[in-house]
């Protein structure tokens, strides 16, 4: 799809450097969009860059800004992308942390909800003040199917992925009838650099790796259902199984699913 001529000049991905962001932003550069790529680690964000713009002959800039940390964050991404044609962002970054809740301290979890949900929003509300004032523009952000279920024993992570989840839908189907196309994609298992650290080793890592989705696996199908769903499950295993859990179980049953996988 030729994503400049349908949305506009400039793509933003929030969590950019590596895995979903990475193949995101190279979504973008097929589609002729030039990137602005928000992550951590500039250096590697920047030899990204490079091959996108070897490759697909599109411009880029890297903004190195630290999502738990909104004020600061903001004001860095705003800045880069004031006076651009805008006309696509995603929400990619996440933090978790894992123990039962009071165990972990407050300034962790308020560090999780900066880097979930107020950097989210900021942004999320920023481009589509944008977006809406041109009537033209995309979103896809990302969530997780911990979301769905909730996530004992890193809950803070599950329910800041809920409320990307559930904004992303509403803003969806408010903007369904313009020129501004909002999607949310709800993930399963995806083999991130970081996903793949913390798989466990032997034939229950070696289980979870077949069956898991790579990033551009996620981004093809993010990308082909952008305009077309305001929400969609990644990939047929992931959508059976939350299809079969909301059918036919209780709430309680998919909690205690959920917890039990996070406890051994
Ligand atoms: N992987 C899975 O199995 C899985 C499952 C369900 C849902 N998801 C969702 O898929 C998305 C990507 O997951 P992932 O495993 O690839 O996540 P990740 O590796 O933790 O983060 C993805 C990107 O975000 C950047 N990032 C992380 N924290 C940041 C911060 N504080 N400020 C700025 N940038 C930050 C990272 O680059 P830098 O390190 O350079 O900052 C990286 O490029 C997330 O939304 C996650 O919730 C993943």
């Amino acid at each position: 799809m030729d994503l400049k001529e349908k949305y506009g000049e400039w793509g933003i991905v929030l969590g950019a450097t590596e895995g979903v962001g990475e193949a995101f932003c190279k979504k973008l550069a097929e589609g002729g969009m030039n990137i602005v790529m928000v992550g951590r680690r500039e250096e590697l964000m920047r030899e990204k860059a490079e091959k996108f713009k070897a490759e697909y002959g599109v411009d880029y800039k890297v903004v190195r800004a630290d999502l738990s940390q909104p004020d600061d964050a903001c004001d860095k991404i705003f800045a880069a992308t004031e006076g651009l044609d805008m006309g696509f962002m995603s929400y990619v970054a996440c933090l978790h942390h894992f123990g039962r809740f009071q165990d972990v301290d407050l300034a962790t979890h308020e560090q999780c909800l900066n880097v979930n949900v107020i950097s989210f929003l900021r942004i999320f509300h920023h481009y589509m003040k944008d977006f809406a004032a041109k009537d033209r523009g995309a979103v896809i952000n990302v969530s997780s199917m911990t979301g769905i279920s909730g996530s004992p024993f890193n809950g803070e992570y599950g329910a800041g992925k809920a409320y990307i989840l559930k904004l992303t839908e509403a803003v969806a189907y408010e903007t369904k009838k313009t020129g501004v196309d909002v999607e949310a994609i709800t993930l399963g298992t995806t083999l991130t650099p970081t996903a793949m650290k913390n798989f466990p080793k032997g034939p229950a890592g070696d289980a979870v790796v077949k069956i898991a989705l790579t990033p551009d696996q996620v981004a093809d199908e993010a990308f082909e259902k952008l305009g077309h769903e305001m929400s969609i499950i990644a990939g047929e295993r992931n959508k059976a199984s939350v299809h079969d859990w909301k059918a036919n179980h209780t709430e309680d049953e998919y909690i205690s699913y959920m917890g039990a996988f996070y406890e051994n």
